[in-house]
C-alpha cells in the first residue's frame, strides 16, 4: 500500500507522515531528505553545476545508499548514516535547485519507487500524488496560509535553540514554494483527485487523525 502525500513547505507534512505511518505500522518514506541529500552529496563532489550528462552517469556512481530500516528511511554516506547536515536552511535552498535537474528527478523516483516496492509506505514530498506515486490508494495535499506555516517553522527552530526571524524564514518559504510550483519538472501542486487538505485551524493531532480515517477507508 502507498500513501501519497504532497504540500509545501512547513505545512507539516513531516511531522503528520511520520506519526500516520506509526499509527498504520506502515514505513515512512520522507523524499524531501532524499533531495537534501543529492544536493549535500553533488555539493562534496563539486558536482552541483555538473551538466545532465555527467549527473546522469555520475548519480548512481556515489558512495550514497537509500534504505528502509525499522521502518524509516536511513540515508547513507560512504556506509555512514547522514543526518542533521541536511537538515539547515541552505542545504533547503540547494535542495531546491538540483530539484530542478531531470537525471535527479528520474534518480530519485526510480529509488523511490523501488523503496515502495518492499514496503507499505507513507510517502512524503512534492510530486508523489502527481509524479512517483499517481496510483496511490490514497493522495492528500497538506497546506496551510504562508504565515501559519512560516510561524510552525519558526517555532521548531526555536525548539532547537536556533535563532530565527520569522519574516526572514517567511521569506525563505515563500521563494522556496515559488521555485518548487513554477518548476517546469514535477512542479508541486496537487495530483489528479489527491484530498486538498488545508491545516491552518487544525492541530497536529486532527491532521493525523483525519488521516488515518482516511487511510483505513483506502485500506
Ligand atoms: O520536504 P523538504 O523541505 O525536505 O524538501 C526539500 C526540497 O526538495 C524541496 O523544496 C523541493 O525542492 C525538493 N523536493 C522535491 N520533490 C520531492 C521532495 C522534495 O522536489 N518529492
Amino acid at each position: 500500500m502507498v500513501i501519497a502525500v504532497d504540500g509545501p513547505a512547513g505545512a507539516g507534512k513531516s511531522t503528520v507522515c511520520r506519526r500516520l505511518a506509526q499509527a498504520l505500522g506502515v514505513a515512512y518514506l520522507d523524499t524531501g531528505a532524499m533531495y537534501r541529500a543529492v544536493a549535500w552529496a553533488l555539493a562534496q563532489c563539486a558536482m552541483d553545476q555538473a551538466s545532465d550528462q555527467r549527473m546522469r552517469q555520475e548519480l548512481p556512481l556515489l558512495p550514497l545508499e537509500f534504505l528502509i530500516e525499522a521502518g524509516r528511511l536511513r540515508i547513507d554516506w560512504e556506509g555512514s548514516p547522514l543526518g542533521d547536515e541536511l537538515r539547515n536552511p541552505s542545504i533547503s535552498r540547494m535542495a531546491s535547485l538540483v530539484s530542478q535537474r531531470r537525471p535527479v528527478r528520474d534518480f530519485l523516483t526510480q529509488k523511490q519507487r523501488a523503496l515502495s516496492r518492499g514496503h507499505d509506505v507513507v510517502a512524503e514530498g512534492r510530486d508523489m500524488t502527481t509524479v512517483v506515486f499517481p496510483d496511490a490508494e490514497l493522495k492528500v495535499f497538506l497546506t496551510a496560509s504562508d504565515r501559519v506555516r512560516a510561524e510552525r517553522r519558526w517555532k521548531e527552530y526555536k525548539e532547537k535553540g536556533l535563532s530565527a526571524d520569522l519574516e526572514d524564514i517567511l521569506r525563505q518559504i515563500q521563494e522556496r514554494d515559488a521555485a518548487d510550483s513554477q518548476r517546469v519538472l514535477a512542479p508541486l501542486k496537487p495530483g489528479k483527485d489527491a484530498i486538498i487538505l488545508d491545516t491552518s485551524e487544525l492541530s497536529i493531532d486532527q491532521v493525523v487523525e483525519q488521516l488515518v480515517r482516511w487511510a483505513m477507508e483506502a485500506r
